[in-house]
C-alpha cells in the first residue's frame, strides 16, 4: 500500500470512528488519536521524507485536505452531540412545574397585602393613578417640602430613623405626594401606598415600621364635600357596609384645615367597647386641603390649584376590618396567624 492509499485507509477509519463517538469526552479522544500529535495522520506525514519531491507534494496536499475534512468532521459531529446531550438532558431532568407540591402548602397574601390591593382596586375604578416612592428618602421630601420648617415642632410627631448620609427611612407615605406634586400636571389624583418607618416604642398599637396610603387629589375648586364623599365611598366598600363617619380638627403642617376622619366603632358598631375605649368612634384617617405652602415649595401657584390630602393607615385598617388586638401579630410571620386569611 502506498502513502496516499494508506491515507485514504485511515481517512475511512478516522470518519468512522469520529461519528461514532457517544459523548464530547469520546469525541476528544477519537480526535486525538487521528490528529494528535501522536495521530495516526500525523505519523503517516513523518514519512514523507521518503518520499520524491513530486510525490511529497500531492500526497502532503492530500494529507492537509484529508485532516481539514477530519476537523470539519469532529465540529459537526460536536454540535450533534450538544443538541443530543440537550435533548437527554432534559428528557431525563424534566418536571412539572404546575403539578402540586405534595406535603407544601401554597403562599396566602398577607392581610395588609390583600387591603392594599382592594383599595388600589377601588380607587383605581374612581379615576386615581398608583404612585410609588423609595423607603429611604431625603429629608427634604419627608419634611422640608411638606412645609415642616428645619426647627418645626411637627418634626417630633414622628421619631425619625436617620441614615449616616442624612437621609431618613420615610416616616409617612406624604413623600409620595411630594414626589407627585412635583412630576404631574394637575389636575390629578393618585394613592401612594408603601412602608414607613418610625422610631417608637413597640406596643399593641405601635410599631417601628407599617403601610400607609396615601391619596391626594388636585384640581380647581376642590372641597372638603368631595374629600368626605371620597372617603365615605372607600369606607363603605372596604367595610362592605355603610360606614359612619365623622371630622375632628387635627394638626398637620401639610394640609390646612387639617381633620381626624373618625368612624363608628366596626367592633361594637358604636356602642362602645374596650376597642373604642367605649366612645364609639375609631380614628381611622388623618385628612385636610392641601396646604397653600405645600403647593408653593412644589412648584405650584396656590391660587391656581386646591386640593386634598389623606393618609390611610392600612395596620389600623386591618385590624378593625379583623378584629385584631395587637398589631404585633402582622409583622410577626407567625404562620398560625397568617393562615387564617
Ligand atoms: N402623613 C400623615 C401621617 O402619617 C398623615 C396625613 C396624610 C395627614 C395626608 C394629612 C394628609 O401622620
Amino acid at each position: 500500500m502506498n502513502l496516499s492509499e494508506e491515507l485514504d485507509k485511515i481517512f475511512e477509519e478516522a470518519n468512522r470512528l469520529i461519528g461514532s463517538s457517544v459523548d464530547e469526552a469520546d469525541l476528544d479522544k477519537n480526535k486525538n488519536e487521528y490528529l494528535g500529535k501522536k495521530g495516526k495522520l500525523t505519523s503517516v506525514l513523518k514519512n514523507l521524507a521518503s518520499l520524491s519531491i513530486e510525490e511529497k507534494k500531492t500526497v502532503g496536499q492530500k494529507a492537509n485536505d484529508l485532516s481539514k475534512s477530519l476537523e470539519e468532521i469532529v465540529s459537526k459531529t460536536r454540535e450533534n452531540l450538544k443538541t443530543k446531550g440537550f435533548k437527554e438532558q432534559s428528557e431525563k431532568e424534566w418536571f412539572d412545574v404546575l403539578r402540586a407540591l405534595g406535603e407544601t402548602e401554597p403562599g396566602t397574601l398577607h392581610p395588609i397585602t390583600k387591603i392594599q390591593y382592594e383599595i388600589e382596586d377601588i380607587f383605581t375604578s374612581m379615576g386615581f393613578e398608583i404612585w410609588d416612592g423609595p423607603e429611604v428618602e431625603t429629608d427634604f421630601n419627608n419634611f422640608g417640602a411638606l412645609n415642616f420648617t428645619d426647627d418645626h415642632p411637627a418634626r417630633d410627631m414622628q421619631d425619625t430613623f436617620y441614615l449616616e448620609n442624612g437621609n431618613l427611612l420615610r416616616t409617612h407615605t406624604s413623600a409620595i405626594q411630594v414626589r407627585a406634586l412635583r412630576k404631574l400636571k394637575p389636575p390629578f389624583k393618585i394613592i401612594g401606598p408603601g412602608r414607613v418607618f418610625r422610631y417608637e416604642e413597640v406596643d399593641a398599637s405601635h410599631e417601628t415600621s407599617f403601610y400607609q396610603i396615601e391619596g391626594m387629589v388636585v384640581g380647581k375648586d376642590i372641597s372638603a364635600g368631595n374629600m368626605l364623599y371620597t372617603m365615605e365611598v372607600l369606607l363603605s366598600r372596604v367595610f362592605e357596609k355603610e360606614v359612619k363617619t365623622r371630622l375632628r380638627p387635627g394638626f398637620f403642617p401639610f394640609v390646612e384645615p387639617a381633620f381626624e376622619l373618625d368612624i363608628n366603632c366596626q367592633v361594637c358598631g358604636g356602642s362602645g367597647c374596650s376597642v373604642c375605649k367605649q366612645s364609639g368612634w375609631l380614628e381611622l384617617m388623618p385628612c385636610g386641603l392641601v396646604h397653600p405652602n405645600v403647593f408653593k415649595l412644589n412648584g405650584l401657584d396656590p391660587k391656581e390649584w386646591t386640593g386634598f390630602a389623606f393618609g390611610l393607615g392600612l395596620d389600623r385598617l386591618v385590624m378593625m376590618k379583623y378584629g385584631i388586638h395587637d398589631i404585633r401579630y402582622l409583622h410577626s410571620g407567625n404562620l398560625r396567624f397568617l393562615k387564617q386569611f
